[in-house]
């Protein structure tokens, strides 16, 4: 078995399919009323379709009929995460490849609005995936700046995973094609990966595979127009007398430069990140950026660390059953990790 630095070094494989890039995720809610006051009232998602028990949402720059569904359900959770595929034979191609691997795998069709069949199924450390081909599309609202609200976010960027297999993980995602653009390892010869940042489309990430008990969704990442919008939302929350939903920054990362900030959907705790300004990874020879543990900088530019519910507190994911799926220990935490050499 090559090592994770071996399989950097090789690349991603070429794989028959091909993945465009990360395109909606599914969160389970429990009140569907109170989450569209948050996700569209507060941070100005526009509303694509509505039905009894779901929100189907997208930002502004998008022109795909969502990248965001709210379905309610008893308990919150990770419905699943969706990429776009090219064509439909690689729907068929992944099929083959996951059951292979002897994953579950099920075919759902016409279960959500403005989309095609899709392809459900678990990866080897439990989270629901689900590939799809066929959406339709609205017109852009990019320039309808006389409508715009909340940040205003443009369009889903990323997915952060919390698992405690990241070696694993990403030697998955590196098999199914991903680009690795940025990790976080423990110095020495025993190294660890804290966190890997795994690309499709040419920007720093659709994946990120982070430490933690798993699995389980850490965040959904959406891209603002521009930093200010950033700070704008967080004025805008604070105004409307929820400051209490901003966990972490507003900052800039080290890892992918992006400015951010963290907020915390006040229902159910869905964790959603406002992403701006990260950079151009689409070059065949992009070599990916180490960082390690000990520089604070990698989590947050500035130096400041993330609270401790930040690392701990993530959603449960859904199985086949639709049950969560069981939640491992891990057994390297990045906090640890970095006091060690600081202490
Ligand atoms: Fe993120």
């Amino acid at each position: 078995m090559p090592t994770v630095n071996e399989l950097l070094a090789t690349g991603p494989r070429a794989t028959p399919f091909d993945i465009m890039r990360s395109a909606y995720a599914e969160l389970i809610v429990t009140d569907l009323a109170a989450s569209e006051h948050f996700y569209v009232e507060l941070l100005g998602f526009v509303v694509s379709d509505r039905t009894e028990d779901a929100l189907y949402l997208r930002g502004w720059e998008e022109r795909t009929h969502h990248s965001l569904v709210l379905r309610v359900g008893e308990r919150p959770a990770a419905g699943c995460v969706a990429f776009r595929v090219r064509s439909e034979r690689d729907l068929a191609l992944l099929e083959e490849d996951f059951q292979r691997r002897g994953s579950p795998t099920r075919w759902l069709e016409g279960g959500s609005l403005g989309m095609g069949r899709a392809l459900r199924v678990w990866d080897p450390f439990g989270f629901p995936l689900e590939f799809f081909c066929e959406m339709s599309q609205f017109e852009t609202q990019l320039q309808r700046f006389d409508l715009h609200r909340g940040a205003p976010i443009m369009r889903l960027d990323h997915f952060n995973l919390h698992s405690p297999q990241v070696e694993e993980g990403v030697a998955f995602w590196l098999d199914m094609g991903f680009v690795c653009t940025e990790y976080i390892a423990t110095d020495g010869a025993d190294e660890r990966f804290t966190g890997a940042w795994l690309r499709r489309k040419p920007t720093v990430h659709d994946v990120a595979f982070t430490v933690g008990r798993g699995p389980r969704l850490h965040h959904l990442g959406f891209t603002t127009a521009d930093t200010v919008g950033v700070l704008r939302c967080c004025d805008q929350l604070a105004a409307a007398g929820y400051a209490h939903l901003i966990e972490r920054g507003p900052g800039r990362h080290g890892v992918s430069n992006a400015f951010f900030v963290y907020l915390r959907d006040p229902v159910d705790g869905h964790r959603i990140e406002l992403y701006a300004c990260d950079y151009y990874t689409g070059d065949p020879d992009h070599r990916p950026i180490r960082w390690s543990v000990h520089d604070a900088r990698a989590r947050s530019f500035w130096g400041a660390l993330a609270p401790d519910s930040w690392y701990e507190e993530s959603m449960p994911v859904l199985g086949p059953d639709g049950e969560p799926v069981e939640i491992v220990d891990s057994s390297v935490d990045e906090r640890t990790a970095r006091s060690e050499v600081m202490a």
